[in-house]
């Protein structure tokens, strides 16, 4: 850091701004050398802030070339008017004025990409969290809400498209070939949700009849060459709107929504009211370029920001420690339309697997922090899988704990109280208890405390008493700064299976009468007894269905029980889940006698239960392509005390090769039996049955003989779609195939047009588990399609290393530590934003041996000691070394 250490910014100092802002007008000029910004704000003094009268104004502004200030239309003089590197300062201000300043900015050459910057030689902005200081001088704050007026003048030929939010009121023309255009929204919002975008772009233009009979013009504005590939983006609003209507009774509020993709977006999208501004991995799809989970991931996003525009925009957060109260609630919702649209059971499963190896990993280590984090050093570091994903399972939790009813009417409610409002996740949290009547008090310490609870579970069953007893002991585990933890209430939803593998229905101690074959239990205390009455045989314990909450479950259930539950249980998840648990403990013995020089072996009773949902696959393959997949690599190191990489790998392909050497037959004629030419279609069982081939291929490529490679070279020549290319090439770029090079050189000659492909191809090498990888990742940096400013193609290559690869990563040597040090330091002073999400691998070293913890520590001693470091990555090295 310039200025010595950054100073954390913590919730319990939160106070309402001295100042309101009610009204903006905006003034761009946009130019290639510089572009003028001028501003005009109605302020006033906060009623809320009784000690505001005798404070100064003070403005948020950062790397600004202030030109001008002037209050009520007189030019302020120099001695009432301070500015520094983050302020601007105005002495003695009336109650009630305004505001004007001129500053200049060059987007051309923001190549952090919050504020506005140039992408393609277009104009666009990143706002949220607190880019808009990076715009003009404001109070850039989530709780002050204005209404914008934005004029935009450019030069025509250049950037025939000028865009900011809510309507278009007024354009023309000026006699030197620039352009104007004005919008204006109606719409009160905080400064993160403003935008503009000029440039040289095509749109498809679509309509949307909302339920009280409003028509909304839909576009999606791409750049020239990309108008192929919206459809899908396009259906997918729709569906979203329909959805929100349907299922929350919420319309949308406008004639107008836009979505503008752009190629250089440091995060997903962005929900800016009524121009919603996109990383083109979100919205560009065909099948010949985009994979079935580019397809899926593209509804869950446009419906993700569209769904903002209630969870986010019309209630926003008051502090940017709120920051779930949007984002959590909005993933849950979209995980919800992507289940209501697709699969259940396979979104819930995948949902699932995300959360536990991405935010579980994240819980146990040096950024750990709550849902509600209570402190940050650059919130930028916060829009985490813990502030989304987790934060959407504690919405999920609540929607448990409710009924879909009593959370209806707690939406209901937190929408009429709260509309138009900035408010807090205890906001949010009173409405759903005030509408239900449920008592969430104890419940509310899912925003405070962080970690990952453990649950185990002791059954029990007295045959005489024909009563079945499961004993539910919880722990949270200490996270940095929060050594001691609160029992949590923890909603675990329980069915028992009969010997037949059908669902007894339950009644507990106490109860007049069963009630149902699933229940949810309330564990509220470290320990909790729960005894079922009238069982006339041991059951089978199904726990945790529907993974009802994001805790880590110890049971004592033996492996023949997981094969049973694998067969029968009526709960999707837990069929899964059984098979998860019992992969994982296989897995984990062997890597302890890998680990101990013992040679391998794989249970045959293991192979036969994977062969049976092999044999069974057909009846649903969405299902089987999730429930044949070994526990991953990631998984399995969240499961060990001391996370070893090594082992971990050459256990689980141990395990793959012996499977897939094993069921030969059954991986071959799967494979056959839907590798025929359907016509293509992103239809949830389409897709399913795609996934279950190319996982038939996967399993067939492990043993790299003769005939698995000419049917995944063929598959790589054959197919249109490119979920099947990607998949061969895939396994090719893993495998020692004479053919290996040469296949990867011609994709790459065949898609070099198409950015978005290229990055899929950097992927896969960097993914590749060969020896060869990091020499590989080496060279492509210096590749000319690789672009360390674009977070897309750092993401794919730099990030599907660190992330992706966890063996060669996590060499012992070192080297992937030393190469991951060099690229955050390399983008740091480009992109701080991306150089701190590629820190993550850096920041779980605690879950190393000793050897690697030193190597990673060396490594972020390194960074540390870095001058000029930004807030986000020393933010990061700094915590991750504690
Ligand atoms: N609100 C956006 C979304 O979740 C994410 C924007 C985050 N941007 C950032 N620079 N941290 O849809
Ligand atoms: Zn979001």
């Amino acid at each position: 850091m310039d200025k010595g250490t950054p100073k954390a910014i913590r919730l319990q100092d939160y106070r309402p701004p001295a100042h309101l802002i009610d009204t903006v007008d905006l003034q761009f000029e946009l130019g290639e050398e510089v572009t003028t910004v001028r501003s005009t704000l109605g302020i006033r003094r906060n009623p809320d802030r009784p000690d505001a009268a005798g404070l100064p104004l003070t403005l948020d502004g950062q790397r600004l070339d202030l030109v001008s200030v002037a209050l009520d239309g007189t030019p302020v003089a120099p001695d009432r008017y301070t500015v520094t590197a983050d302020h601007l300062t105005v002495d003695q201000v009336p109650e009630c004025f305004s505001l004007e300043t001129v500053v200049r900015i060059k987007p051309q050459e923001n190549t952090a990409l919050e504020g506005l910057y140039k992408s393609s030689g277009n104009f666009c902005t990143q706002c949220e969290a607190e880019g808009f200081r990076k715009i003009t001088y404001f109070i850039d704050r989530p709780d002050v809400m204005a209404r914008y007026a934005t004029t935009i003048t450019a030069e025509k030929a250049r950037y025939p498209v000028l865009l900011s939010n809510g309507n278009l009121v007024a354009s023309g023309e000026h006699e030197d070939g620039r352009h104007w255009a004005r919008w204006e929204d109606p719409f009160p919002k905080p400064c993160y949700l403003f935008a503009l975008v000029a440039g040289n772009l095509r749109h498809a233009e679509d309509h949307f009849r909302t339920f009280s009979g409003r028509e909304v013009t839909l576009r999606i504005y791409v750049e020239p060459g990309n108008e192929d590939k919206v459809d899908h983006a396009m259906r997918s609003l729709k569906k979203s709107m329909r959805w929100d209507e349907e299922v929350y009774g919420l319309e949308y509020d406008l004639d107008i929504f836009n979505i503008v993709a752009v190629g250089d977006f440091n995060m997903g999208a962005m929900e800016n009211k009524s121009l919603n501004v996109f990383n083109t991995k979100y919205i560009l799809a065909k099948p010949e370029t985009a994979t079935d989970n580019d397809f899926l991931g593209i509804e869950s996003v446009v419906a993700h920001e569209y769904f903002h525009n209630w969870t986010g925009n019309r209630v926003t957060c008051r502090d940017w420690f709120q920051l779930s109260l949007k984002e959590g609630l909005t993933v849950f919702r979209d995980q919800e339309f992507s289940s209501d649209m697709n699969s259940r059971a396979v979104k819930r499963i995948a949902d699932v697997q995300g959360l536990r190896t991405v935010q579980f990993q994240e819980d146990a280590g040096a950024m750990a922090h709550p849902v509600r984090p209570d402190s940050y050093v650059e919130i930028n570091n916060f829009y985490t899988p813990t502030v989304y994903n987790k934060g959407a399972e504690v919405i999920r939790m609540i929607h448990t704990l409710l009924g879909p009813e009593g959370f209806r009417k707690g939406m209901d409610l937190y929408f009429q109280r709260h509309d138009g409002q900035a408010v807090t996740c205890d906001d949010f949290v009173a409405a759903m208890a005030d509408a239900s009547g449920v008592d969430l008090s104890q419940f509310q310490l899912w925003y405070r405390q962080a970690g990952t609870p453990d649950l185990s579970v002791a059954t029990a069953y007295d045959e005489a008493a024909r009563t079945y007893r499961l004993t539910i002991r919880q722990t949270v585990p200490p996270t940095p700064g929060q050594p001691d933890k609160q029992p949590m209430h923890i909603p675990v939803v329980v069915g028992l299976l009969g010997p037949d593998g059908a669902d007894l229905p339950l009644r507990l101690t106490g109860e007049a009468a069963p009630a149902g074959t699933s229940r949810l239990l309330h564990v509220r205390k470290a320990e909790e007894v729960f005894e079922f009455v009238d069982v006339p045989a041991r059951p089978v314990p199904s726990i945790l269905r529907g993974f009802s909450a994001p805790v880590k479950v110890k049971a004592d259930v033996s492996d023949a029980d997981l094969t049973f539950l694998m067969a029968n249980d009526s709960d999707a998840f837990n069929r899964w889940e059984a098979g998860q648990i019992l992969g994982g403990r296989i897995l984990l013995g062997l890597v302890a006698d890998q680990q101990a020089g013992r040679l391998l072996d794989l249970p045959q009773s293991y192979v036969d239960a994977v062969g049976a949902v092999l044999r069974d696959a057909d009846a649903d393959p969405a299902f089987a392509a999730q429930a044949l997949v070994l526990p991953t690599e990631a998984y399995l190191g969240t499961q060990m005390d001391v996370v070893d990489p090594e082992a971990i790998h050459t256990v689980r392909e141990f395990a793959r090769k012996t499977l897939a050497a094993r069921l030969r037959p059954d991986w071959l004629a799967t494979y056959r039996r839907h590798a025929g030419n359907q016509s293509f279609s992103v239809e949830a069982d389409a897709i399913g049955r795609r996934a279950l081939k190319n996982l038939c291929l996967a399993y067939l490529m492990a043993l790299e003989d003769e005939e698995a490679l000419s049917l995944c070279l063929g598959q790589y020549h054959g197919a249109t779609a490119m979920t099947d290319v990607i998949a061969s090439l895939q396994f090719l770029s893993n495998s020692n195939a004479p053919q290996r090079d040469e296949v990867l050189a011609g994709f790459y000659e065949r898609w070099k047009g198409e950015p978005l492909v290229v990055d899929k191809w950097f992927g896969v090498q960097a993914m590749s588990y060969r020896p060869d990888a990091l020499e590989r990742v080496t060279e492509l940096l210096k590749h000319p399609a690789f672009e360390i400013r674009n977070p897309n193609k750092v993401y794919a290559l730099i990030g599907g290393f660190a992330n992706g690869n966890p063996v060669r990563f996590h060499d012992a040597t070192g080297s992937g530590y030393r190469f991951l040090a060099d690229q955050v330091l390399r983008l740091d002073p480009m992109n701080p934003q991306v150089a701190a999400r590629m820190m993550g691998p850096f920041s779980r070293l605690r879950r190393y041996d000793a050897a690697r913890q030193a190597l990673m520590k060396a490594q972020l001693e390194r960074i540390v000691a870095t001058p000029g470091l930004s807030p986000d990555v020393f933010e990061v090295a700094s915590k991750s070394l504690e």
